[in-house]
Order: structure tokens, then sequence, then C-alpha cells
């Protein structure tokens, strides 16, 4: 049986009105813009309203990638929201996303995967084409990260920030499309990196919340080390098997963690910085959302032409990493 091959034929993403400045947390804890700057790169983020939740960005970021994808919710088959910072523990954000867009036909389900929530929903979605049982797929990356930061915590308050990003895929021309990927999890070192209270391992409970323990925590040195090493032994693996070299690479869409583990990857791969399409200055580690907002931007504004290669790499909680490689058809489907 023929393969179907699977582009993205929509994009789009938001991001909350208010910034938040270096200047402004130097306020809150003690830290300066010097330093998040020099060990970050993250000049400001977005923070959502107090009644924003993940699926308010992910549903406003949805109608874009409908939009730019010339498709009406009823043609939807699948949504997949990749967040870690869900609406509930359930019902699935995807679900209440399905509702706001009336999208009548459509399954719908959330995958938690930390930063690589949106490279696994993608590879996951476009399984559902490939295979032939579904036509059109959206997959949306959400995070509401300023609910769940200890903002006395000046290890991690100072790195994220909210926003959304989605893209419709379907079937598309042979020769573009995703042409590889690559998952991986390393659950060991799942300690890491990790919000401990409010699942079924440990309940909310008066300790809880007193001990902060529903908050990002985070053993930032740890994550960094393995954040360079997977980024760079990612892209290549998933570039090999899509049959292409490195230097054959127009673009690499990196999550935006920490503009020194982009670099290094970068350096590692031979890749020059014109080459990342980098917005962590704007909006800090927006985790799933971070992506599909950079590679959104990218495609606004031109960079990114049809026939280019990408790969979008990223690494988050699990620990988990995936890359996937997509030569780009701006339509996305035949024409
Ligand atoms: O999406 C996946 C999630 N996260 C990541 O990918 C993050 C990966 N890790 C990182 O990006 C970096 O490890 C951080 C940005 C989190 C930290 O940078 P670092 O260069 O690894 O700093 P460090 O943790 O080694 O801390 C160096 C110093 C410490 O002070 P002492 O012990 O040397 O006196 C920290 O207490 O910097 C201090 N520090 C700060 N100082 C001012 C930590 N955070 C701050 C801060 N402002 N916000």
């Amino acid at each position: 049986m023929k393969k179907i091959s699977v582009g993205i034929s929509g994009i789009g993403s938001y991001v909350p009105d208010k910034i938040l400045t270096n200047y402004d947390l130097s306020q809150m804890v003690e830290t300066s813009n010097e330093w998040i700057v020099e060990r970050t790169g993250i000049e400001t983020r977005r923070i959502a309203d107090k009644d924003q939740a993940a699926s308010d960005l992910a549903t406003r970021a949805a109608i874009k990638a409908l939009e730019s994808a010339n498709a009406t919710p009823d043609e939807i088959d699948l949504i997949i929201v990749a967040t870690a910072t869900p609406d509930h523990l359930f019902p699935s954000t995807a679900c209440v996303v399905q509702a706001n867009l009336n999208a009548k036909k459509a399954a719908a389900f959330d995958m938690s995967v930390g930063c690589t929530g949106f490279v696994y929903a993608v590879a996951t979605g476009a399984n559902f084409i490939s295979s032939g049982i579904y036509k059109k797929v959206l997959v949306i990356g959400s995070e509401v990260l300023s609910k769940i930061v200890n903002w006395e915590d000046r290890n991690t308050c100072v790195l994220f920030g909210d926003g959304a990003g989605a893209v419709v895929l379907e079937q598309c021309k042979d020769g573009y499309g995703i042409l590889s990927y690559e998952l991986g999890s390393d659950g060991k070192d799942r300690d890491c990196l990790i919000v401990p209270a409010g699942g079924s391992k440990l309940p909310a409970s008066e300790d809880t919340v007193k001990n902060k323990l529903h908050a990002i925590q985070m053993e930032g040195r740890d994550v960094f080390k393995f954040a360079v090493r997977i980024m760079e032994k990612a892209s290549i693996s998933a570039t090999e098997k899509a049959g292409l070299k490195v230097e054959e690479l127009d673009f690499l869409v990196p999550h935006q963690a920490n503009i020194r583990i982009i670099d290094a990857a970068l350096k590692k791969l031979n890749l020059s910085r014109d080459k990342a399409c980098i917005n962590l200055n704007k909006y800090g580690n927006m985790s799933s959302a971070s992506i599909p907002v950079a590679l959104d931007e990218a495609v606004r504004d031109g960079r990114i032409q049809k026939g280019d290669n990408l790969v979008m790499v990223a690494f988050g909680a699990g620990l988990t990493w995936g890359s996937l490689v997509i030569r780009w058809n701006k339509e996305g489907i035949d024409d």
C-alpha cells in the first residue's frame, strides 16, 4: 500500500498581551536583567489573564490555523492538545477546544510530554493521516506556565511564559511534508523537571499547597546538560532518517529554553545562528507552544519558503525528546 504523505496545511499562534519584563521580575525576586539575558537570552515573556486557561489560548491559535488551512471546524477529524498545563486533570483540554470550536466530528485527546509535546503530537497526528484513518488533524501546543510557576523561586520563575501554537495536518504532495521523526524518553530522570503534587501520587492537601509542591521544580544544570546532548543527537538522527545531510537543512526550529542550549546545538551541528528560528528573547520558554509559535512567526514573515527542509527538535519533562524533519509546503496540500 502506498504511504500517504502528510504536511502542515495551516498554522497559527496566539500569545497573551501582558508583557512581563526582566526588570519587573527584578522587583519580585533577587535577580537582574543582566543575569537573565546573559544566562538565558530571555528579555520578556507573556502572561495570561487570571481567567485564561490553556484551552482559551489553544482555541485562539486553532482558529488562526484553521483559517490559514482554509478549513472549517466540522472538517476536523481529530484534535490533539500537547500541554503540561491542562485546564483540568480531566476532561482533556482537547475536549474543551472541541466544544469551543464546535468541531462536531472530531475525536479529542491531550498529550503529556512536557516541552516535547508538540513534536510527539505532530508525529502522532500524522500517523492517523498516513494510515488513511483521518483526513484533517488539528495539533496544538498550549501552555499557561505562569499558573504553575513558583513566583518566589528565581531559579525557575524567570524562564517561563504563556502562549499557544497550532497546525492543521493533512495529505500533501509526495516529497513534501513530514519526512521522518524520532521520539524518545528516559523516565529514570523524571524528578529533575517535575510538578510533584496534584496527581494521584501526591494529591492536593494543605501540606502540598504550603510547601509549593504544585509548582515547577527543576534541576536546571542537569536539564541543561541533557538538552545540549540530545538536541544534537536527535537532530542528526531524524535528518539521517529523512535521507538528508545536516548541511541540507534550511532551518532548525528548536525548543526555546535557553539561548545557550540553542547555540551549543547549532555549534555541534555546524549551523549558523540565522538558520535557527529563535523567539525566546520575546516569549521565554513556552514549553509545548515554543516550537509552533516560532514556526508560525518564521512562516508568516516569509523566512520559511516552500521546499525548505526544517528540523523541529525538543526536549523536556519525562525526560523526553523528539525531532521531526519536514520539507515545507506552504499550502500543505496538493497544488
Ligand atoms: O524546557 C525544559 C525546561 N528547562 C530548561 O531547559 C532549563 C535548562 N537549564 C538552564 O537553562 C539553566 O541551567 C538555568 C538558566 C536554569 C540556570 O543557569 P545556570 O548557568 O545553569 O545557572 P546555575 O543554576 O548554575 O546557577 C548559577 C548561579 C547560582 O548562584 P551560586 O550558587 O553560584 O551563588 C544560582 O543561585 O546563579 C544563581 N541564580 C540566579 N541569579 C540571579 C539562579 N537563578 C538566578 C536568577 N537571577 N534568576
